[in-house]
Formats: structure tokens, sequence, C-alpha cells
């Protein structure tokens, strides 16, 4: 016999005016309680089988669709475009679009900008190397991600700032204030979408070896990508592919130089570079949790989620679980785990850009901690407020050498 979700007598948890170490702690409490619990907008799992298991339910859709919604705003262009994107996209129309964009995205393809990878690292220290203290926030973290996105997408480094500035404006759509920043998230992304629109003309008569014409190129069974699947695809990829490096990169490094001995360890041992990438992402996650709404009545552990209802899949909690990982709230480089960490999600939206993700942490955190030895705080780290969806230092003082 199964219930519905409404009459379980749940433990009730309420994480939005609470920083994030107590929403943390808020999350793991109730996770010792149940694998469900209530929300004041609906329902949490927190447990890290569980929430793979809901991110791999099919039915249930991205919330990302009811950003306008939840946020009360009426009905505009950019919120509709929001729901065509391949983030938004659900069902046979979602899978058609990773088939075709998958090549593009393998381990290989990220592989081959890792000396490109390096290079824009290895500049960034070059210029605060000398000085002996930075801001690895605005010095690094910050203009990190914007050459490697414009390198994968074929843009020319004149432009890296017209997209430095687009994904500063478009990610404000994360930042729980619609109704204030919607008019400049809608005129960078006009003005994104015309530049890479323009781009894509030019590449289908000269195709180069980018990714804009790699999903030119890509076919499926007679099938293409059409122009404006093109610029949405390019659109996603700055979208979820800047603030997210710049932010984990930056968690991970707080973490790191919080405990010295870890600092030096991935000095001494870089080969350390993808544990400690894994390690940092599960400790740490710059994306904290994502959202899901039963688009039909969904049964699950014998509980029916009726249609419509949302489901908080608290990703940070399920990072801590530790029927999953042992002595969870230790960090530990070297730890071997099994289980993936789930800050890159799971299921049929798992991150398409992983693999350039794990490549870009995995260059750039060797080689900061080899080139700023011994760092240490040099002043107070201070963290973006709590309400933002993709979260890490706003400032992160140190000195070094
Ligand atoms: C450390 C950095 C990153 C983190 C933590 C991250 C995290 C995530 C997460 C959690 C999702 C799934 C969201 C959901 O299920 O609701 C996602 C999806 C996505 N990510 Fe990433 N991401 C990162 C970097 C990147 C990069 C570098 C790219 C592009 C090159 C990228 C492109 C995408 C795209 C296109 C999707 C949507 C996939 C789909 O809906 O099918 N991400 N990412």
């Amino acid at each position: 016999m199964s219930v519905t979700v409404h009459d379980l007598d749940l433990p009730e948890v309420d994480v939005v005016d609470l920083d994030r170490q107590r929403a943390l702690g808020a999350l793991q409490e109730v996770q010792r309680q149940h694998w469900l619990a209530r929300t004041p907008m609906g329902y949490a799992v927190t447990r890290h089988e569980d929430a793979t298991a809901i991110l791999r339910e099919r039915r249930f859709h991205s919330g990302l669709s009811m950003l306008g919604e939840l946020s009360g705003l009426p009905e505009s262009d950019f919120l509709s475009r929001r729901r065509e994107s391949i983030l938004a996209m659900e069902g046979e129309p979602h899978s058609r679009l990773r088939r075709l964009v998958a090549s593009a995205f393998t381990p290989r393809a990220a592989d081959r900008l890792r000396p490109f990878i390096r290079e824009v690292i290895n500049g960034l220290v070059d210029d605060v190397a000398p000085r002996g203290r930075c801001d690895v926030v605005s010095d690094i973290c910050e203009p990190y991600p914007i050459p490697i996105i414009c390198e994968l997408l074929g843009a020319p480094k004149e432009d890296w700032k017209l997209f430095s500035r687009w994904a500063t404006d478009i990610f404000r759509i994360f930042n729980n204030d619609l109704a204030h920043d919607l008019p400049m998230i809608e005129a960078a992304s006009a003005e994104l979408d015309s530049y890479v629109a323009a781009m894509i003309e030019q590449r289908r008569t000269s195709p180069a070896d980018d990714l804009l014409s790699a999903l030119i190129a890509a076919e499926e069974a007679g099938d293409r990508l059409t122009s404006d699947e093109l610029v949405m695809m390019a659109e996603a990829v700055l979208m979820a592919g800047t603030d997210t490096t710049r932010n984990q990169l930056a968690c991970s490094v707080a973490l790191l130089v919080e405990r010295p001995d870890q600092w030096r360890l991935l000095s001494e041992r870089p080969e350390l570079a993808p544990r400690a990438v894994e390690e940092t992402m599960r400790y740490l996650g710059a994306v904290r949790g994502t959202l899901r709404f039963a688009s039909e009545d969904i049964e699950y552990r014998g509980v029916v989620f009726p249609k419509g209802t949302l489901v908080s899949v608290a990703l940070a909690a399920a990072n801590r679980d530790p029927g999953v990982f042992a002595d969870p709230d230790r960090l530990d480089i070297t730890r071997e785990s099994k289980a993936p960490q789930m800050t890159f999600g799971s299921g049929v939206h798992y991150c398409l850009g992983a693999s350039l993700a794990r490549a870009e942490l995995q260059e750039a955190l060797p080689v900061l901690a080899s080139r700023l030895p011994d760092a240490r705080f040099d002043g107070a780290v201070e963290w973006k407020p709590d309400t933002f969806g993709i979260w890490g230092p706003s400032r992160l003082p140190v000195a070094f050498g």
C-alpha cells in the first residue's frame, strides 16, 4: 500500500534564513532521522542514494523551468527561452540534444584543452607570484574560466572581456532577485545571442577546430542542431561553465589553505590532483542543491509524489552521507571513495561540462599549491550571500612564500 507524501509524518527543515554551515547542519540532522524531510516549499532528499535516485527518475523534471513562476514574475521572452535551454529541457527533446552534443564534451575533448588551460593558470600566477600576496578570488578565480570557455567556443582573445561581462550579467538569474535583475539579464543575453549567431554563420562557411564547428558538424542519423539550438548551447556552456568553475576553484583553495598539511601534500604529490578535486567538491561544492518537480504522479520507495510536488535535492548533504563516505566531515585529499561526489548532479542532467571542469580544477590546484608555497590567509575570507545558487568566497586574501 502506498501513501502520498503529504500524509507522511516527516522531520521538517527550513534552511532559508540559515547560513551555509547551519543549513548543512540542519540537513544532516534530518538526514539522520529519515530519507525524506518536509520543507516550506515541498520536500528534501538528503541521502546519497535517494538524491541519486530522484535525479535519475526522468519523470522528476528540472525546477529551472519554474524559475519564473517561483519568482512570481509575469511571462517574458527571456524566461520562456530559459525553458528551451538544455538545463530545463526534458524527455526525448533533451535526450536528442544530449546525443548530438555528447561527442564534443568527452574527457578526451577536455584533455585537448589542457595545455591551453595550463597556460592560463600559469599566466595568472605569473602576475601575482612576485607580490607574495593576492586575492585568490579576483586575481585568479574570476578571470580563470573565461579564456577557457572562449577558446572552447572559438571566440578570439579581444572578445574575452565581452564574454566576461555577459557571463556576470546572465548569472544574476541565480541571485534570487529576478524582479530587479531581469532587464540586465535580458540585455546581456540578447547581445550574446547575436554575437554567437554571427559566429555560427561564419563557421558554417569556414569551420575551425572549436566547439561551435564541432556542434555544427554533429550529426546523428541525419539529424542536426538548428541555428537556434547552436546559440542556446553556446549560451548554456557560458552560463553553466563559468561561475560554477570560478566558485568551485575558490571553495577548493579556501579548504586547502585552511589545512596547510593538505596544501603541502598536494604541492609535493601533484598526482593527487584528481582526488583533491573530488574531495574538495564533495566537502564544499559550489552548487549545493538542485530542484525537481513531479511531472506526473510518481511512486518512489512506496510513497506517491503527486504531480507538481517540489523536491529539493540536497547535494551538499548527500556529499556528507555517513553511510557512503566514512568520517564525512573530515577533508582528506587521499580519500578513495567508490561512490561519486554529487556536486556535478546525476541522471539525465548530469553536468555536461564535468570533464572540462575537472580538467580546469585538476590543472589549477597543483599549480597553485606548488607556486604559492606555504599559502596562508592574509585577512578574513568573505563569502557570497547564502541565497546565491552558485556559491563560494567573494574574497580570499592569501600570503605565500
Ligand atoms: C566545477 C564546475 C561545475 C559544477 C559544480 C557544475 C555543476 C552542474 C550541475 C550540478 C548540473 C546539473 C544541474 C541539475 O541537475 O539541475 C550541471 C549541468 C550542466 N553543466 Fe555543469 N558544472 C560545472 C562546470 C561546467 C562546465 C565547465 C560546463 C561547460 C563547459 C558545464 C555545462 C553544463 C551544462 C550544459 C549542464 C546542463 C546539462 C543538462 O541539463 O543536460 N558545467 N552542472
